[in-house]
């Protein structure tokens, strides 16, 4: 049996803004999926556990889109994840990289980059309607980017950055909040183009900051953006809460990461987030730590 890793990701700014034409800022985490290839008579996907029927439907069907483009290898394959499911996370996007590579080598196809991100690519389309790529790009390259719609820069940071993600729940998925947004969009959309030019703006800003290692200025850009995430009616009382609650434990700053809604994950970004994971396990939330790009990043 062979192995295929591909990470998951989370979006320090410019989430939704990304998926008509703007920059938005991410960084692959340690989480990830791995996806398994034994030899077989045909293209197999073993279906994982806890899925529900649409989201097993989906991956049946992004599976077969993606056997279609590799020529159909004799392979089967089955996956394995630490990332939570719908959470903002890049679950489907790190799904489709693994698969991709896994189908890529049974089909003795060479898994460079552009054909891995272009299989994963129509992979997501079937998990999300119209994705902008931001999430299985940033997987497949395993670092930090500044992702724009044809155009992809690889960031390292002067300093680390470390965030804290703590899931405050279950939310809707990233296909029904993109679609809910784009009809009020569709409805309004000069006013609501000027947001999300701002929020590529912030995105474009915290580049720089990550580059100079200006963790502050990097903290500022995700509390603004988090306040125009609001504005577009993304957040919830417990996204607001848990950015509240990390900003008054020292977070230099705190949002919402991926599509959001009522729940999925919210970043806070700390120097050192270590103490903070651990007293907020002890009050019963879920939670963990990465650090996203730096001298001794992923
Ligand atoms: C999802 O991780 C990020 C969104 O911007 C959707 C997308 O970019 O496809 C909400």
């Amino acid at each position: 049996m062979t192995s295929f890793f591909a990470p998951g990701k989370l979006i320090l700014l410019g989430e939704h803004g990304v998926v008509y034409g703007h920059p938005a800022l991410a960084a692959a985490i340690s989480r990830g999926v791995h996806a398994y290839a034994e030899p077989s008579a045909s293209s197999q996907l073993e279906l994982p556990e806890g899925l529900n029927e649409a989201q097993q439907a989906a991956l049946e069907r992004a599976f077969a889109v993606a056997a279609k483009l590799t020529k159909h290898p004799k392979v089967s394959v089955s996956v394995s994840s630490d990332l939570p499911v719908s959470m903002g996370l890049g679950s489907s996007g790190a799904l489709a990289v693994a698969v991709t590579r896994a189908l890529l080598d049974a089909a003795k196809q060479k898994p460079d980059l552009a054909r891995i991100e272009k299989i994963a690519m129509a992979m997501e389309k079937e998990f999300h309607g119209t994705p902008s790529g931001v999430d299985h790009t940033t997987s497949a390259r395993g670092s930090m980017v500044l992702y724009q719609k044809g155009k992809v820069t690889t960031l390292k940071g002067r300093r680390p950055v470390k965030v804290l993600v703590a899931l405050v729940g279950e939310r809707a998925s990233t296909k029904s909040t993109v679609a809910a947004l784009r009809e009020r969009q569709a409805k309004w959309p000069r006013r609501y183009a000027r947001i999300f030019e701002e929020i590529g703006r912030l995105a474009k800003e915290g580049a720089t900051a990550v580059k100079q290692g200006d963790l502050d200025a990097l903290g500022d850009l995700m509390n603004l953006n988090q306040g125009l995430l609001s504005a577009l009616q993304l957040s919830s009382d417990r996204i607001d809460a848990m950015t509240r609650r990390l900003r008054a434990h020292g977070a230099l700053g705190a949002k919402l990461t991926g599509a959001g809604g009522d729940g999925g994950a919210v970043i806070g970004l700390f120097r050192e987030p270590e103490h903070m994971v651990k007293k907020l396990q002890e009050e019963g939330i879920d939670c963990f730590s990465s650090q996203l790009a730096g001298p001794i990043a992923l």
